[in-house]
């Protein structure tokens, strides 16, 4: 592949253009303000906000749980099937102009069953968007569940179980919400079970808490991506582990810059884990609330920070590579890529 043939000038187009699977979204933080109030109208829900714009206007963060009490605040308008429906369309659609043609999404159903809205009611909503997701624009998907860490590992035994009658409809557990003082190892007894049911497993790790929660997200719960992860940057052996064993690393560059994570997206580490031959990919975690979907964190970092074509490319094949599908699917997807940076001269 001649990478050469991509001008600066080009690379933009190249970047939306290449097709690509998102690993790391939240469904609940692809609800735009819009939707909240259109949502909250619907249901008769009471916002503490006056209007889109005022809550658009509290989204400055300064940090992960300063996020996250917005956030859950914002999913409180979800009630019936067709709110979960509506909201995973519309980030479907979004994901189609992104040319994204897979997406592997994580909700939170504690978030809901804690407001009395049953399991059936969100995974039934979410999943059927997924279908229409396949039929209607071409884009395979499914779902993650996710455990909250700041609550208990009995919560999370108990949501498993109410998960349960639906085991067709998720891949695999997660592990979200406030990371500091919640460390994986809370939840070993609860991703034990999920692994001998067969689930995949993936938890955040290294978003803020220390390299140690990335250790023992690996080795305490055999967590097979690591979601964030860029704090294994301080910890050499660390960063030999995860290049050797090829543990993806879903990287957010816009999430770390609205959390603090970074003082500003030009000292992202995304390429220094590139180059240490890390599997890491764009994700846009929560585009909502963030300020863009996976187009826009690719624009915006590439912007930012030094990164070219080759860049470009590893970033959608690792995409690939670790999304959990057949190897036969992966290879189509490359194809595909290829065919792509053919179409620009490569
Ligand atoms: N980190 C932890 N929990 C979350 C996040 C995140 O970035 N987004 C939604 N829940
Ligand atoms: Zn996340």
């Amino acid at each position: 592949m001649n990478f050469d043939a991509i001008t600066a000038a080009r690379l933009p187009e190249l970047l939306c253009a290449m097709p690509k699977a998102e690993l790391h979204m939240h469904i609940e933080g692809s609800l735009e303000p819009e939707l909240i109030f259109a949502l909250a109208k619907r249901n008769k829900v009471r916002l503490r906000y006056e209007s889109v714009e005022a809550l658009r206007a509290a989204y400055a963060f300064t940090d992960l749980q300063s996020f996250l009490d917005i956030y859950y605040a914002g999913a409180s308008v979800l009630q019936q099937p067709q709110d979960f429906y509506d909201m995973a369309w519309a980030y479907f659609q979004r994901a189609k102009a992104d040319n994204v043609v897979h997406a592997e999404i994580f909700f939170d159903p504690q978030t809901h069953t804690a407001r009395k809205v049953s399991m059936r009611t969100v995974i039934t909503g979410l999943h059927r968007a997924c279908v229409d997701a396949q039929s209607q624009l071409g884009i395979s998907s499914s779902l993650i569940l996710c455990f909250l860490r700041h609550l208990s590992e009995d919560e999370a035994f108990e949501t498993f179980e109410e998960a349960f009658p639906f085991r067709d409809k998720f891949i695999g557990v997660g592990l979200d919400s406030s990371e500091r003082g919640h460390p994986p190892e809370k939840f070993e007894r609860v991703f034990k079970r999920a692994a001998q049911l067969g689930f995949k497993l993936v938890a955040h790790a290294g978003e803020e808490g220390p390299p140690a929660y990335i250790w023992s997200a690996l080795d305490v719960l055999h967590a097979q991506r690591i979601d964030h992860g860029v704090q294994a940057v301080h910890d050499a052996a660390l960063m030999s582990r995860l290049a050797q064993e090829r543990v993806p690393l879903t990287v957010c560059p816009l999430s770390n810059q609205k959390l603090c994570v970074f003082p500003d997206l030009a000292d992202h580490n995304l390429g220094h884990m590139l180059d240490q031959g890390l599997c890491v990919m764009l994700n846009s975690d929560d585009p909502a609330y963030f300020g863009g979907y996976l187009n826009e964190n690719f624009l915006q970092t590439f912007a930012a920070l030094p990164l070219n074509a080759v860049h470009a490319y590893q970033l959608a094949c690792n995409s690939f590579e670790a999304s959990f599908v057949s190897e036969a699917q992966k290879q189509v997807w490359r194809g595909q890529l290829d065919e792509c940076f053919k179409q620009f001269g490569c």
